[in-house]
């Protein structure tokens, strides 16, 4: 395969590391300018046309919001597919609409990863059902919340116990916490949408990690799911978990058993 590459952070750098020459015969990446990019068979492309011009057969987007309108929506109406980590940037209806139609012009698919969350698979399932009802709880230590709005509606070094300091919907929090948003909005693409998927933010003095819990309810069936993530070493924000899923989508367009 002939991966593409938005970003050499955390996850992009971690996943050349994963990578074995089994899975890439070529990658081709998309930094910023300036940044080394440590792999023996990375080709760089230093603009998202000369991406593009190299004809990935799949596109990793890990890299940020701006990113996705940059190259994602280019590289779809160009007809390549697109895995995209960075799916808080769908909290952004016209974004999303644009990226749809870029795909269906292009013919090219648009790929969302369950990244730092599981269960989404029973959750698509579930939705053309419909009657759904999600309630997803995201929980850090409050040092976590450091650098985030969070500061500025609670006392986060003077907390002694959990404290709910966000409650609202998936679109809600795109707003109010954008840097926050892509589990919810995972959440929300697989099942009830960003306007009835409901969302609350905490911090716990106790908590050791990240923790993300949500409990469905649905004519087909109930779950409630939780998941105490381990954070990734290059970035205490990104769980370890979410770059082994972007491992798997990648692992599952080679087949020969898709799971
Ligand atoms: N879906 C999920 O569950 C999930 C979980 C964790 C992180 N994420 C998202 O994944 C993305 C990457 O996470 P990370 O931990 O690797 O972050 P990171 O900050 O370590 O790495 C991002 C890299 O992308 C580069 N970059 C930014 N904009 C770029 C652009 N336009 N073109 C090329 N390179 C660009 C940055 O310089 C940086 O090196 C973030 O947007 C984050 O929100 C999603």
């Amino acid at each position: 395969m002939h991966l593409g590459l938005v970003g050499y952070g955390n996850i992009g750098k971690s996943l050349l590391d994963l990578l074995g020459a089994e899975d890439l015969a070529r990658v081709t990446v998309l930094a910023r300018p300036g940044k080394a990019v440590a792999h023996p068979r990375a080709e760089v492309a230093e603009t998202t046309e000369a991406l593009i011009a190299a004809r990935p057969d799949l596109l990793v987007e890990c890299a940020g919001h701006a990113a996705v309108r940059e190259t994602v929506l280019p590289a779809l109406k160009a007809g390549i597919d697109v895995v995209l980590v960075s799916i808080g940037a769908l909290s952004d209806a016209a974004l999303e609409t644009a990226l749809h139609r870029a795909a269906q012009d292009g013919g090219a698919m648009l790929i969302l990863p369950a990244g730092a969350i599981g269960g989404i698979d029973l959750l698509a399932a579930m939705a053309p059902a419909g009657g759904l009802e999600v309630r997803y709880t995201g929980t850090k230590p409050p040092q976590a919340w450091r650098g985030t709005p969070a500061e500025d509606r609670i006392d986060l070094d003077g907390l002694t116990e959990a404290t709910v300091f966000f409650s609202g919907t998936a679109r809600d929090v795109a707003q109010a916490f954008p840097k926050n948003a892509n589990v919810a909005a995972t959440l929300a693409l697989a099942g009830a949408g960003m306007d009835a998927t409901q969302v609350e933010l905490v911090a716990d003095p106790t908590a050791a990690g990240n923790r993300h819990a949500y409990a469905v309810t649905s004519p087909l069936g109930d779950y409630e799911i939780r998941i105490d993530n381990r954070a990734s070493n290059g970035n205490a924000k990104t769980s370890a978990a979410t770059i082994y899923s972007v491992l798997r989508e990648i692992r599952n367009r080679k087949g020969p058993v898709v799971i």
